[in-house]
């Protein structure tokens, strides 16, 4: 039991659209070796629909992806790849899964920098205090300069960055890295299209040889570089890797596969098994509590109609998942045996019969199951709640057809009492139904199919000029708030009646935030 522990890594991968998030799972498969040769994942998809970004890497390789989690071993260690979906089918449900996992890394396009949607993840696992690797990817192109990237770590994030390794050069001459730690040059050798491993050599960085590969200029901006970030003397400190401050910085580019095993072995150097997670009763270390709990992170209903039904997804937190065992939701303080556990092949499914903590387990249930439900062996056992996260899109569902309402309000209570959407009120609005937020346009999406398919209620949006939410952290007159609010946006309440504000811009909110520093202001509540 404690070897399977220690083994488990559980973590996922942040990044914005088109850093290359889909393409380095499918090399950290290659290097695993879970597969053997890494194919076109990403051409296909420009044709691709709803689906997650990992339903055609399943397709493709016809391996054990599922669009939930990823599970594969490297060396002795059994690694679980969550994943984080971005592009359409980005929701609640991303920033849910950053709840899940006990480390992450980071993907950062060499061209671009820091992109809007990584620095959303991001703060997600700062508050988490998790530990962040960063991959800087596609040094094969024109990239911006190693030095400026590191700073916009520091600058953008305020994130102490140790730089383990260092491009050699970049596009065309990229020629692979320096490992700073053990002070050797790898060389890498492109493979066509990336689909094999990228063979390498290893040489000093007085070598000859190497010296011979570039002009002096370049030879000597390289050690000048090397020497530079030997002399900033940013202590590579475990504690601190291991809390997020300071995030080991890896260079290389998944598309020619260079510098993914260095990341993939940096990741065991400098991650986490699995952590320990809070209770009103405590801390719940997995080493020293046998008894078996995990919490729901996510709820799936599938719209696939050779299975439609409730896939609700729980990580292992402590204690050994045994199938058919009698575990309770311990919010409904209900005993329910979890028989229909899997992992999910696409439109296949597996049967788990165990899990250890780290694990995520799938499983089909006619329990109400909430997100951030407990289940436990431990009746009187609660995790903390998962955080509820600022919506950025807002509007309100109508129901075409009147002499439905019925069916309308019975689905949408229903749908809303799974966390499909959340709810708000907005003063002086004074509506039958509540203004509905969401993170990606997916889940009013997901809301509207369902509410059609399965209440046979067609609905349609009405947009809402908002764009930001923030939560009032500690009760403000409402007068008081409505009167400084102005022309920015307006007030309202969330479903637990807590004081939220919407702002039509950030200008706005930056406005409002300057003018009334002493009204705190958050995005994300538990
Ligand atoms: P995402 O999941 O983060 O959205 O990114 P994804 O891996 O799909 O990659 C987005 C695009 O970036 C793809 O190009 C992919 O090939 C390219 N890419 C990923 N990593 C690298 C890299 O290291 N170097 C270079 N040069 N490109 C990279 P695409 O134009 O969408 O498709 P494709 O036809 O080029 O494959």
């Amino acid at each position: 039991m404690i070897n399977e522990i220690k083994r488990r890594r559980t973590l996922a991968i942040i990044s914005h659209p088109d850093a290359g998030k889909t393409t380095l799972t499918e090399k950290l498969l290659l290097y695993s070796g879970a597969i053997e040769i890494a194919g076109s994942v990403v051409a296909k998809k420009h044709q691709r629909d709803t689906s997650s970004d990992w339903m055609e890497l399943e397709k493709k390789r016809g391996i054990s992806v599922s669009s939930t989690v990823l599970q594969f071993d490297y060396n002795e260690f059994k690694f679980n790849l969550l994943d984080t979906p971005g592009h359409r089918d980005f929701s609640e449900d991303t920033y849910r899964v950053l709840t899940a996992v006990d480390g992450v890394i980071m993907v950062i396009d060499a061209a671009k920098g820091i992109e809007s949607q990584t620095i959303k993840l991001f703060n997600i696992c700062k508050n988490r205090k998790i530990p962040i690797l960063t991959f800087i990817n596609k040094l094969d192109r024109p990239a911006k300069p190693p030095i400026e990237l590191i700073d916009q770590l520091e600058e953008i994030l305020g994130l102490t960055a140790f730089p383990i390794n260092w491009p050699i050069e970049s596009g065309e001459s990229f020629k692979g890295l320096f490992d700073r730690l053990n002070k050797e040059v790898h060389l890498f050798q492109r493979s066509p299209g990336g689909v094999f491993k990228a063979p390498f050599t290893v040489h000093s960085i007085t070598d000859k040889s190497f010296r011979e590969l570039m002009s002096d200029d370049v030879y000597n901006n390289l050690t000048e570089e090397i020497q530079l970030l030997d002399h900033i003397g940013v202590d590579l400190d475990y504690n601190k890797i291991s809390n997020g401050e300071i995030s080991p910085v890896y260079f290389g580019s998944a598309v020619t596969n260079f510098g993914v095993e260095l990341l993939l072995k940096g990741f065991l150097d400098y991650s986490n098994p699995p952590i320990p997670r809070k209770t009103a009763q405590g801390e719940i270390v997995p080493l020293d509590n046998p008894e078996f709990s995990a919490f729901v992170f996510k709820i799936q209903t599938n719209m696939n109609p050779m299975h439609r039904d409730r896939m609700v997804f729980a990580r292992v937190c402590a204690g050994k998942f045994r199938r058919n065992a009698k575990v309770f939701n311990t919010r409904l303080k209900k005993e329910v045996r979890l028989a229909f556990t899997h992992s999910v092949f696409g439109n296949e499914r597996e049967t788990i019969n165990e899990a250890y903590p780290g694990d995520i387990i799938g499983f089909v249930t006619n329990t109400e199951f909430k997100i951030g439900d407990t289940i436990s062996t431990n009746e009187g056992l609660a995790f903390e709640r998962i955080p509820r996260f600022a919506p950025e899109i807002f509007a309100y569902i109508k129901n075409r057809d009147t002499s439905k309402h019925k069916s309308f309000r019975k689905g949408l209570d229903h749908l809303i009492a799974e966390d499909i959407v959340q709810t708000f009120q907005v003063d002086a609005q004074f509506m039958n139904v509540p203004l509905l937020g969401a993170l990606g346009s997916l889940q009013f999406e997901v809301l509207q199919y369902r509410l059609s398919d399965e209440y046979g209620v067609e609905t349609e949006l009405e947009v809402m000029p908002w764009s930001l939410l923030r939560w009032v952290e500690s009760p403000v007159d409402d007068e008081f708030l409505r009167s400084k609010i102005s022309y920015h946006g307006v007030t309202g309440t969330d479903a637990f009646k807590k004081q939220v504000l919407f702002f039509k811009s950030n200008w706005g909110f930056k406005s409002f935030k300057e003018a009334n520093p002493e009204i705190s202001l958050v995005d994300t509540i538990d």
